[in-house]
């Protein structure tokens, strides 16, 4: 007997469980996109270079598009409509939006996941390749301009809205860190 080409997956997604039937070749972008109709996940190049396709893996940011939705069972997926709580907008949404941090918009969603995990590995204290002092004792470099270019370097902007994704990454930063403040006061 030739050996099946498809399973039925259980994918948990933003919080919630979905059960769907994958070819084994199906990329976790399309089992999103075009089985599940979670199309804020965007679709650019479909070969790991621009970033459109970012959603987060167990925490960690990933290109959907290099992923197997059948690698994907187990792990907590969380994608572009699981990022605000309701109709409150995450920190990092609204200071796109604030400060115009997009112009078409299609690489937005990809641009925002990978800052949420740019704001994570930086309280871990992960250095980029722009980090002057990579010793553990150093602690997590200031997130400046340079940082955070380095940081979002594989989420591409056709549009050509960097500096403004900069400020807004840095602004949810500050965000992050006035209201860690607030929360020990
Ligand atoms: S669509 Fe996945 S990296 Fe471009
Ligand atoms: S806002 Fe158009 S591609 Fe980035």
């Amino acid at each position: 007997m030739a050996p099946s080409t498809s399973s039925v997956i259980t994918l948990n997604i933003n919080g919630e469980k979905y059960t769907l039937p994958v070819d084994h070749r199906t990329t976790l972008l399309d089992a999103l996109r075009e089985h599940l109709d979670l199309t804020g996940t965007k679709k650019g190049c479909d070969q790991g270079q621009c970033g459109a396709c970012t959603v987060l893996l167990d925490g960690r940011r990933t290109v959907s598009c290099l992923q197997l939705a059948v690698a994907a069972e187990g792990r907590e997926i969380t994608t572009i409509e699981g990022v605000a709580e309701g109709d409150q907008l995450h920190p990092v949404q609204q200071a796109f939006l604030d400060l115009d941090g997009y112009q078409c918009g299609y690489c937005t969603p990809g641009q925002i996941c990978s800052a949420l995990a740019v704001l994570e590995e930086h309280e871990a204290g992960w250095p980029s390749a722009v980090t002057a002092d990579v010793s553990p004792e150093a602690g997590p470099p200031p997130l400046s301009p340079d940082e955070i270019r380095e940081r979002m370097s594989g989420n591409l902007c056709r549009c050509g809205a960097y500096v403004s994704i900069v400020q807004a990454v840095a602004r949810a930063a500050e965000v992050r860190t006035s209201g860690a403040e607030e929360a020990v006061a």
